[in-house]
């Protein structure tokens, strides 16, 4: 099992909202402005956690019907509770095999999740199979290779300078291809066509530093679910350093930046 396998820990709905649905739901606004979809389209996504884009789409984008999916049942729940929209359905399912007949959606995509996916290739192949001709395959991840999450780089950098088998949990080092450069050819070696990509930041901005520390104690996710797992005295020895650097007084502003991709189905 790879040593960061006990720390992804998708559950626990409000928490991971907290920790970064919230920054999601930021960036899947500015996605869609980007991507431009049609009206009255047939969607699926995938891992739609607590329901960011899911959200977003029903809110801005007048589609037909949604299909959000997630291996968590917990969040499942929790997407289905919060968006109580007719045109919205949630199923649980994994990117390996999506709950939809070949050829049946316009427009498939998804936010933050293809990183996660074991087999992305696979995934994306997936992803082609339920598109119809012409449909749209779209998704965003984090920029982690490039420091591209700030808060979570702040952590991780912290967090490796007291525990060197940290290191291999950072996400950066685990996800090397969300560059423009890898994800380009992770759309060729899928076979897409006509693949875009553009990057899109925010501000993550924390009032003060607990509340920039906060949302790490409630374990939804990777540092989290490493933070949680550290004996207290260590944990306190992890805030102490983190706060050294940007506990100022006032509010932690830090950048973030995902990476957009569009592309075609490669016939
Ligand atoms: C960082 S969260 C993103 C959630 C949501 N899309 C958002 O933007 O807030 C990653 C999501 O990927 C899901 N996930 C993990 N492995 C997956 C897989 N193999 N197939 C589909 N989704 C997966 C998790 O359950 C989790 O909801």
């Amino acid at each position: 099992m790879p040593p960061h396998a006990g720390f992804d820990a998708w559950s626990a709905g409000q928490s991971y909202d907290h920790y970064m649905g919230r920054w999601s739901r930021m960036v899947a606004t500015r996605f869609l402005d980007w991507l431009d979809p049609p009206r009255s389209a047939d969607w699926l996504e995938i891992g739609c956690g607590t329901g960011a884009l899911t959200a977003a789409i029903l809110q801005g984008r007048d589609p037909n019907a949604i299909l959000a999916t997630d291996p968590s049942e917990d969040f499942i729940t929790h997407a289905r509770a919060a968006i109580a929209d007719p045109r919205a359905r949630f199923e649980t399912a994994t990117a390996q095999k999506l709950p939809a007949e070949n050829e049946s959606v316009d427009i498939v995509t998804s936010a933050l999740v293809l990183n996660f996916v074991p087999d992305r290739r696979a995934g994306l192949v997936e992803m082609q199979r339920v598109l119809r001709p012409g449909g749209v395959l779209s998704f965003y991840v984090w920029d982690y290779p490039g420091g591209g999450i700030g808060f979570i780089d702040a952590f991780w950098k912290a967090a490796a300078s007291l525990d060197a088998d940290a290191a291999e949990l950072d996400e950066g080092r685990r996800f090397p291809f969300c560059t423009a450069e890898g994800l380009g050819d992770l759309c060729a070696e899928a076979g897409l066509s006509d693949a875009e990509i553009s990057p899109i930041e925010i501000v993550t901005e924390f009032p003060d530093f607990e509340a920039f520390w906060h949302p790490f104690t409630l374990g939804a996710g990777p540092a989290p679910g490493y933070c949680m797992s550290l004996p207290d005295d260590h944990r306190d020895g992890l805030k102490a350093h983190l706060a050294e650097d940007l506990d100022r007084g006032g509010p932690v502003r830090l950048t973030a930046r995902a990476w957009a991709v569009k592309a075609a189905r490669g016939d």
